[in-house]
């Protein structure tokens, strides 16, 4: 079990779906349990899942998203990453370097300190959410909230203009 499987809550994926569009396919390229993967699907995107590890999801494709090629099309990554630091940088990087539609990854706020760091090329920071009060679940059952100020930075491919900060919160309707 990876130390980072911590799993997302259904609410913080409506956070990201009720404020941003997708298009095409959609890579959760950490899945884990299927936390994200099945929201999405709920809403009718096609999803590839993977992870380095095996959590019981099925259809998880195992693969290391840092050093493996994908042998699927996707228009979109999207995850809630590990949170290692030294993996922050290159996540972020690989994920830009695909040039598709949209990158959606899930992490802490300071993160924004550092994003003029890497290299995204094409990729446009369109809005960042951040999710106070919402609850993530770990692979061996400990329950964690607001978690560091955690929240969904939003890439565009080619996006002009500012991006925006939202507020979202686990009793939205
Ligand atoms: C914070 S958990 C999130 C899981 C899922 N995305 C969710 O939100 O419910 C991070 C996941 O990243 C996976 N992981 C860690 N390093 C990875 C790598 N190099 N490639 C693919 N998956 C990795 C872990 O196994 C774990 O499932």
């Amino acid at each position: 079990m990876h130390p980072d499987a911590w799993f997302a809550s259904p609410s913080s994926v409506e956070a990201l779906l009720r404020r941003q569009k997708f298009r095409g396919v959609v890579w959760e390229s950490a899945c884990g349990d299927g936390a994200i993967s099945k929201v999405f699907i709920k809403h009718g995107y096609p999803v590839v899942s993977s992870d380095i590890d095996y959590y019981g999801y099925p259809g998880t494709i195992e693969l290391n998203f840092l050093t493996g090629r994908p042998r699927w099309w996707f228009d979109n990554v999207v995850t809630n990453p590990p949170f290692r630091g030294w993996a922050i940088g290159p996540w972020i990087e690989r994920a830009c370097a695909y040039n598709r539609e949209c990158v959606a990854l899930m992490y802490p706020v300071h993160v924004l300190a550092n994003l003029s760091r890497w290299n995204v090329g094409k990729m446009r920071l369109r809005r960042v959410i951040t999710l106070t009060s919402f609850q993530w679940r770990h692979a061996d059952r400990r329950l964690l909230n607001h978690r560091y100020g955690i929240c969904w930075f939003v890439w565009e491919y080619g996006f002009r203009g500012s991006p925006v900060v939202e507020f979202a919160s686990p009793w939205e309707t």
